[in-house]
C-alpha cells in the first residue's frame, strides 16, 4: 500500500448505533482534509463534547467543528434541507466557519431529498403499526419513505431543486399515489402540490451555493493524496440487508454503503474502524440478545444513567445490555474491520463483574452468528463469560495502555482475541482528552 492509499479511513457503527461515533469522528477529523457522510440522514445524532460544550449534529458531518475542513454530504444520504439549514444557522451563530458555510460544506446533486410528506408518512405508518403493536420505532424523520421513493424511482434529488424545469411534474408523480394512501387509508389531509413545489423552489434557492458534484470532488481529493474520513451513521445491526430485519434503518450502514453512497471503489478505503461500546444499547424495537432490562434492571438503569443513554435524536431511553461478541464478530466480517474503537469503558468503572457474550444458544444448539429470522434472534440465549470488573481510576493518569487497570486490559484483550482485530482507540470519558489512542489509523 502506498502512502497515498493509507490516507483514507472509514468509521462504521459496529452495534445498533449510538456507539459514540461522534467522538471518534471529531478526533479523526483532526487528521483528515475531507469528511464525508455516505448514508442515512438526520436520523443520526452525533453528540460531541469539545472543551466541555455539548453539540449535537444530525445531518452535517461532525468534522465541521474543525476549521478548514471540507465536509461532504454524498449521494447515499437522504437529505432534509430544512434540517440542513437549521444546523448551518446554528453553526454560523457559533462562528464555526472560517469563511462561509458553503465554503466548508458541499451537498451531492444526486442525494435524495426528504420532503415534508416523507416525515408525515413515516409518522402515519408508525402510528398505524403501533395499533397492531408492530411499529419499528423509527426516528420519524422520513428516512424510510425517502429511501423508498429513491428505489421506486419516484424520488426528488437535490439537483431537481436547482434545475426546476420538470420539478412540478416529478412532484406530481411522487405525490399522486401517496395522496391516495393519505386520504383513503390514513384519513389524513392530502399533500398540497403547490405548497410542496414552492417549498422546493425556496429550498433550492438557498441550497444552490452548497450543491456540487461530490463524487468528483472526492475522486480528485483521493487522486491528490488528501486525507479522507468516511463517516458512517447508525450501526451494523441496523443495516437494511444484514441487520435485524425488519427492525433496521433503510440504508446500508456497513462499509459497502460507503462505496455506493460516495461512488468510490474498494481501494478508496484503506482502514475501516468499527465503533463499539464496552456494553450494548439499542433504541427502537427489535431483537437484542444481551439486553438486561428484564433480567437485571438495576444494572441496566445504572449503565443508562452513568452512560447518559438517551437518544440524541429522539430523547428516548436506550435499551441496555452487555457487550455481544457474536454481533461484533459479525460486524467485523461485514465491513472487514481493521480496528476497533472501544467507547465508554468508563461507564463500567467500579463494577464488580462484567459479562461478555461469546456465543448464542438457540433451542439448545450453539450459534456463532446471528440467525436471519428476527423471531429466532429474539429467542437466542446469550452464553456469557464473566470477567472481574476494574476499580475506578484517575483517567488523567492514563498515558498508555499499560497504565490501565489490569482487569480492563484483560477485557480489551479478550475482545481482540475473539474478533482478531486490534483495539486502536479506547474512550474513558466524554471529553476529547479522555481518550487513549493506541494507534491512529491515518
Ligand atoms: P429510521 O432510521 O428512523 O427509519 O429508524 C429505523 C430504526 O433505526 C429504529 O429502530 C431507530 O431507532 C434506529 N435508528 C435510526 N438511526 C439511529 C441512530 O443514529 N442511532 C441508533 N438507532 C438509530
Amino acid at each position: 500500500m502506498t502512502n497515498k492509499e493509507k490516507n483514507r479511513v472509514a468509521i462504521v457503527g459496529a452495534q445498533w448505533g449510538d456507539e459514540g461515533k461522534g467522538k471518534v469522528v471529531d478526533l479523526y477529523s483532526l487528521s483528515a482534509d475531507l469528511i464525508v457522510r455516505f448514508q442515512g440522514g438526520n436520523n443520526a445524532g452525533h453528540t460531541l463534547v469539545v472543551g466541555g460544550k455539548k453539540t449535537v449534529l444530525h445531518l452535517i458531518p461532525s468534522g465541521v467543528l474543525h476549521k478548514g475542513k471540507t465536509c461532504l454530504i454524498a449521494n447515499g444520504v437522504v437529505f432534509d434541507p430544512k434540517v440542513f439549514f437549521e444546523e448551518t444557522t446554528a453553526l454560523e451563530e457559533a462562528k464555526v466557519f472560517q469563511t462561509t458555510a458553503s465554503d466548508s460544506i458541499k451537498v451531492s446533486e444526486r442525494a435524495h431529498v426528504i420532503l415534508p410528506y416523507h416525515r408525515d408518512l413515516d409518522r402515519l405508518r408508525e402510528e398505524h403499526a403501533s395499533k397492531q403493536k408492530a411499529q419499528i420505532g423509527t426516528t420519524v424523520r422520513g428516512i424510510g419513505p425517502a429511501y423508498e421513493d429513491k428505489v421506486s424511482r419516484r424520488g426528488i434529488q437535490v439537483i431537481d431543486l436547482i434545475h426546476t424545469e420538470s420539478l412540478k411534474e416529478k412532484l406530481a408523480r411522487a405525490i399522486e399515489e401517496k395522496n391516495n394512501l393519505f386520504k383513503n387509508f390514513y384519513n389524513h389531509p392530502e399533500i398540497d402540490l403547490e405548497a410542496t413545489y414552492h417549498y422546493c423552489l425556496e429550498m433550492g434557492k438557498r441550497l444552490k451555493p452548497f450543491v456540487a458534484d461530490v463524487r468528483q470532488t472526492l475522486e480528485l481529493a483521493i487522486q491528490g493524496g488528501k486525507k479522507v474520513l468516511f463517516e458512517g451513521a447508525q450501526g451494523t445491526l441496523l443495516d437494511i440487508d444484514h441487520g435485524t430485519y425488519p427492525y433496521v434503518t433503510s440504508s446500508n450502514t456497513i462499509i459497502g454503503g460507503a462505496l455506493t453512497g460516495c461512488g468510490v471503489g474498494p481501494r478508496a478505503v484503506s482502514e475501516v474502524i468499527g465503533i463499539c461500546k464496552a456494553y450494548t444499547t439499542r433504541v427502537g424495537k427489535g431483537p437484542f440478545p444481551t439486553e438486561i432490562e428484564e433480567s437485571d434492571p438495576q444494572t441496566a438503569k445504572k449503565i443508562r444513567d452513568i452512560g447518559a443513554e438517551y437518544g440524541a435524536t429522539t430523547g428516548r431511553p436506550r435499551r441496555v445490555g452487555w457487550l455481544d461478541l457474536v454481533a461484533l464478530k459479525y460486524a467485523k466480517e461485514l465491513s472487514g474491520l481493521t480496528g476497533i474503537a472501544l467507547m465508554k469503558a468508563d461507564v463500567l468503572d467500579g463494577m464488580e463483574t462484567i459479562q461478555i457474550c461469546t456465543s448464542y444458544s438457540l433451542n439448545g444448539e450453539k450459534r456463532n452468528t446471528p440467525p436471519a429470522l428476527a423471531s429466532e434472534l429474539e429467542k437466542v440465549v446469550p452464553v456469557y463469560q464473566n470477567l472481574s470488573g476494574w476499580p475506578k481510576y484517575d483517567s488523567t493518569k492514563i498515558k498508555s495502555k499499560s497504565d490501565l487497570p489490569k482487569q480492563l486490559i484483560d477485557f480489551i484483550e479478550l475482545i481482540e482475541k475473539f474478533i482478531e482485530v486490534p483495539v486502536v482507540l479506547l474512550s474513558i470519558g466524554p471529553d476529547r482528552a479522555q481518550t487513549l489512542e493506541i494507534k491512529n489509523p491515518f
